[in-house]
């Protein structure tokens, strides 16, 4: 069973569908319901499988409720606040036990909802009500959004994306050539998988001082106007143009959903979600939690995981089948040329993240097929340069430890701040 390492001492109660939950300032809304010992926060929208929260990055859409009346909001991204209003969505009755799921064993094969009875006078009128409820995200708001101030525009020389160990090492290297950046770091802190992750002997956290760092600042695309490009960047839930001479991206990647029969029961998740449920907010997913996949990374949780007071099984086994009616109860897996069945309480899946290159993309760099790696990645020169005024750096070059995406930052920029020393006259 999931819980505290540390105890409360700045208690938070808010309420999901009307029942009390006290979880630690600072917690999510998942985090707080993951340690409270729930299991279901969501459904799926077609199938109404039940769903827990996976990545705790806002990468999975697994973990949508309704927050004092607005619909679809990543609980993983929202804080706790003293009475605030939580509602599980797409359920009926309620999200724990959902007669929608019929769907799954109804049309468990072939369900077109585009076809079903389409062209039939009046049931097609019919069949379009039944199948919003059944596949329709959300009901809408309950007030109309409030109005928006306009996009505050703004002008940096050089902006980074990402203040993990590539965007963070990039700033250092920066500050000591003495070249002005705005660094934008989507998380309330800068640090990433150094501050999150597991333990990889990678180089500790480094804040610039006195330098332009806007955490709790997500940078949502990258556009031009009249050839100029600028980020759409969102903060304190203000829309930012910010118009740069040179971007270095270095937002990372998502976390992988490794491919198995149940991979997506409440209870499993991404390695990283649990080492961050460890390190940041104190709280175990699980008694027994089962840790497969890519080695290395799988024996490094499994110490957290061992230190924290929790029992690490199968590490680095490969995971066949998830078993479980409402979360995980055990996995079937392959370890060692043997199969076996093992008893557990949550999953940790240990695995390269996908590079979240759209960003890159939109900015004009190039993204390629990495057969090495199986996973699309922006290609780069070796000094990181992508595209004319585009550098990237970290794992959006494919899979990487934190001290070589420390060491591609530096490079990146070194290579910014001769491209701008070279151009100053
Ligand atoms: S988006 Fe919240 S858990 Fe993935």
């Amino acid at each position: 069973m999931s819980h505290r390492i540390t105890p409360i001492d700045h208690p938070v109660t808010f309420e999901i569908d009307g029942e009390s939950i006290t979880g630690q300032d600072g917690d999510t809304i998942a985090v707080a319901f993951v340690a409270a010992g729930r299991t279901t926060l969501s459904r799926s929208i077609k199938y109404h499988r039940p769903r827990g929260p996976f990545c705790l990055s806002g990468g999975c859409s697994h973990c949508l409720v309704r927050v004092d009346g607005v619909p679809n909001q990543p609980s993983c991204q929202v804080d706790i606040k003293p009475g605030m209003r939580v509602e599980r969505q797409n359920a009926f009755p309620d999200a724990s036990v959902d007669v929608l799921q019929a769907t799954d064993l109804v049309f468990s094969k072939w369900f077109n909802h585009h076809e079903f009875l389409a062209g039939v006078p009046l049931i097609e009128k019919v069949m379009l009500q039944v199948a919003r409820k059944l596949a329709g995200l959300g009901l809408l708001p309950e007030k109309p959004a409030p109005t928006r101030e306009p996009p505050v525009v703004e002008s940096v020389g050089v902006a980074i994306v990402g203040g993990g160990a590539a965007g963070l090492s990039a700033a250092r290297r920066l500050t000591e050539r003495n070249v002005a950046f705005t660094l934008f770091e989507r998380d309330r802190s800068c640090g990433g998988r150094l501050l999150h992750g597991c333990d990889e002997g990678a180089p500790a956290v480094v804040v610039p001082s006195g330098t332009s760092i806007r955490t709790g600042a997500t940078v949502v695309g990258v556009f031009s106007d009249d050839h100029k490009p600028f980020l759409a960047v969102v903060q304190h839930q203000r829309l930012h143009f910010v118009f740069y001479e040179r971007l270095l991206l270095a937002n990372g990647g998502q976390p992988t959903l490794l491919t198995f029969p149940n991979n997506d029961l409440p209870g499993v998740f991404a390695s990283r979600a649990v080492s961050r449920m460890i390190r940041k907010h104190g709280v175990l997913p699980g008694a027994r939690i089962a840790v497969v996949g890519d080695g290395d990374e799988a024996k490094s949780l499994a110490k957290l995981i061992g230190a924290n007071g929790g029992t690490a099984v199968a590490v680095g086994a490969e995971p066949l089948r998830a078993h479980g009616v409402r979360s995980v109860q055990a996995l079937t897996v392959s370890l060692q040329g043997r199969i076996e069945k093992v008893d557990c309480d949550a999953v940790a899946l240990c695995a390269p993240v996908s590079p979240a290159f759209e960003l890159a993309r939109a900015a004009g760099a190039r993204v390629g097929w990495d057969s090495r790696s199986h996973l699309f990645t922006v290609e780069t020169d070796a000094a990181g340069k992508s595209a004319d005024t585009v550098w990237v750096a970290g794992e959006l070059r494919g899979p990487m430890s934190a001290a070589a995406a420390t060491e591609q930052g530096l490079v990146a920029a070194e290579s910014i701040a001769s491209a701008i020393k070279g151009a100053t006259p």
